[in-house]
């Protein structure tokens, strides 16, 4: 955020209540009802999961222990058994709401398709048997490369059904990118498409996953299996490729789901973070259901004949959340869009919101502020009024941005939901629910019943009112990452050793800051360390430095994040080259390729800056600090006397 927008936060004192006819019919009605819930939850958090999880969910079998807190390792539910695609599907087929849509499907240009429970659960199951037919069992990793079509959620929901976990791999993410995520998953299969739209125009996906695979880059792939969605000519390695449409008339609609433990991993979901490479954030299967099962059910107070959409890709924790398995537990109608927003098509949004009498929307501030750049006009012109919860999640939103949102796209009528979580808490942490929390623009609020979230010092104390710290949380709660895939010690090092345990109470590290205001709202100021946030997307500034020194021309490389109105966040390179190559606008465009080459287009560089030198210690480290100054055009704050070369920081002012 811009200091004008922190200023602006901080003096943020306006408070909107609820409207009344909203609280009336809402699941948790009262500011009272929530502080009961929040109340018995902090007294006995196992006693309030396993109520829940007794009411909401089916299970095969019963767990003996709710919870077995080791810190830092936490199992739920321990000794029971259930699946999640069953919770999302079979269940709901027993019921009134077989016949009711279950998926919304608005792709580009112009396709719609929709599916009830019974017709997803049929094609789920089809696609069950044929990953069973290429030999993957319950335990097995699959890969995702997919667009946003039915079949990334039919996928989904196919593998978590024989317990094979699924990694999605956004398709905005490059062959090598790919390559990397699957051999670290040693994913068995890989669920792709030939391509995909994207703003407008049809994009191969195929082709990365072929390159991904060359020479036998990932060998424990042996099968790939492949939706016709573009129907752009593809190669095509026989024996290992196989095309859904041929397999699927064939497939039985027939397919039990597997009983699996609370803790079988469910899906790995890979996500940046301040070192080494992506890490793999593991979640488990009870845990995870019942969370993103309550927190959709009272967040977005989800009623039988709400039409909820949210417009993430499945490609991230959002939409594996609440796209899929958050909606669909909870039998809800979800609507999955393939477009995106675009200056040439500045309605598009609103068409889908009118077309389909969308009343849930959930969006992100990126997107909020592009449209908002756009003008009224567009969103006046459509009917918005089936709309009567707004929600934004990716990072902060400025409160002009929220203003915006609540009066032209919500008629100053629907409560907004910001709610702040991340890939590693699988579902919301801190939220309004919207028909008891008064809301401030700008502020996520209050913690989720069951979170016992706080702010506090580098020792773990708490501190004191509008004071910054970092966002903690002191209790487990069910769809907590259980460790990062195949590394258990950097699950603990990120995440639980930063703030050391004191007294035996442990702290989750989020990695962002934050502060507590006078009526215990959290405003969440962004993150503390070495990730980026660029338009909602989360980029490790390592992984593009390693990225742009892997290129000849380039000796070092820092990467920081420069402000940007829209994006919040821009990919800012400082690099050195080696002696050999000179400085040149050629280069600078082949070095922004390069990044998009090895990790992918959301990850090229908004500006590259040659230097000869970094600002670094007298130890040899870099001062960040000073080059995110120097980004954002601001002044250069801190002491420069600890820097080993003072001329440094004046040449890279006047820009080499
Ligand atoms: O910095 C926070 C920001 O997004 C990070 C998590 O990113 P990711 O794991 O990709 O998940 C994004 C979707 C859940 C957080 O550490 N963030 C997310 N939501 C908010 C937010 N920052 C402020 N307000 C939010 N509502």
């Amino acid at each position: 955020m811009s200091d004008s927008t922190i200023e602006s936060v901080l003096q943020e004192q306006r408070v909107f209540e609820p409207p009344a006819a909203f609280s009336e019919k809402a699941r948790i009605p009262s500011m009272e009802a929530y502080q009961k819930l929040y109340d018995e939850a902090a007294a006995d958090p196992a006693a309030f999961w396993a109520k829940l999880a007794e009411q909401e969910l089916d299970w095969f079998e019963k767990w003996d222990t709710v919870l077995d807190w080791q810190p830092p390792v936490a199992k739920w539910f321990v000794g029971g058994k259930s699946n999640i695609s069953y919770n999302c599907l079979d269940r709901h087929l027993k019921t009134d709401k077989k016949d009711k849509t279950a998926l919304i499907w608005e792709g580009e240009p112009g396709d719609s398709r929709s599916l009830t429970y019974t017709e997803l659960h049929a094609e789920v199951c089809q696609m069950a048997n044929v990953l069973k037919d290429m030999g993957v069992r319950k335990g097995d990793r699959v890969g995702l490369y997919m667009p946003m079509v039915p079949e990334a959620a039919i996928a989904m929901l196919a593998c978590t059904r024989i317990g094979a976990a699924h990694t999605v791999i956004f398709g905005g993410f490059s062959s090598e990118a790919l390559r990397d995520r699957l051999n670290d998953a040693e994913a068995k299969v890989v669920i792709t498409a030939d391509g995909g739209f994207r703003k407008d125009k049809p994009m191969g996906l195929k082709p990365a996953v072929d390159a991904a695979l060359a020479d036998n880059a990932v060998p424990s792939v042996t099968n790939v299996l492949v939706v016709q969605r573009t129907k752009q000519a593809v190669d095509w390695t026989a024996g290992r490729d196989v095309w859904w449409h041929d397999v699927k008339p064939d497939a039985s609609t027939d397919c039990p789901a597997e009983p699996m433990d609370s803790e079988a991993l469910l899906f790995i979901l890979y996500t940046s973070g301040t070192t080494g490479k992506p890490k793999g954030v593991v979640h488990t299967t009870a845990g995870y259901n019942l969370y993103t099962h309550m927190t959709f059910k009272w967040t977005f107070d989800i009623k039988e004949d709400d039409i909820y959409w949210c417009t993430a890709d499945v490609g991230w924790i959002t939409g594996h959340s609440y796209i899929v398995y958050g909606p669909l537990s909870n039998g809800a109608t979800t609507v999955m869009y393939e477009g995106a927003p675009r200056p040439s098509n500045p309605g598009a949004f609103w068409d889908v919101i009118e077309k389909y009498k969308v009343s849930i929307f959930y969006t992100a501030p990126t997107a909020i502020r592009a449209f908002m750049k756009m003008g009224d006009k567009e969103p006046n012109a459509r009917d918005l009024s089936s709309l009567r919860i707004l929600g934004t999640v990716g990072e902060p939103i400025n409160p002009e941005a929220w203003m915006w949102y609540r009066k032209v796209i919500g008629g100053d009528n629907c409560p907004i939901v910001d709610t702040w979580w991340q890939t590693e808490t699988g579902g919301f942490m801190l939220t309004p629910l919207p028909g008891a929390t008064p809301t401030k623009p700008g502020s996520a609020t209050k913690p989720f019943p069951g979170i016992l979230a706080d702010v506090v010092d580098t020792e773990g104390n708490p501190v004191g009112v509008n004071e910054g710290g970092y966002l903690v949380v002191k209790h487990p709660w069910p769809s907590m990452m259980r460790t990062v895939y195949g590394d258990d010690a950097r699950f603990r090092r990120t995440y639980w050793e930063h703030i050391p345990p004191k007294d035996g109470q442990y702290f989750y590290f989020a990695g962002d800051g934050a502060r507590k205001d006078e009526d215990g709202y959290f405003w969440v100021m962004g993150r503390t360390d070495d990730v980026l946030n660029v338009s909602g997307h989360r980029l490790g500034t390592m992984e593009i430095e390693s990225a742009l020194v892997s290129h000849p021309a380039v000796a070092e490389a820092a990467v920081v994040g420069r402000k940007d109105e829209l994006k919040g966040e821009d990919v800012y390179a400082f690099v050195t080259l080696e002696n050999r190559y000179s400085a040149s606008d050629e280069l600078k465009t082949e070095l922004k390729q390069h990044v998009v080459k090895e990790i992918g287009a959301i990850a090229r560089p908004g500006e590259i800056q040659f230097t000869d030198a970094l600002p670094k210690t007298r130890s040899g480290k870099i001062i960040r600090r000073f080059l995110r100054n120097l980004a954002s055009d601001e002044e250069v704050v801190g002491d420069a006397t600890t820097m080993e070369d003072q001329s440094v920081l004046e040449k890279l002012r006047q820009g080499s």
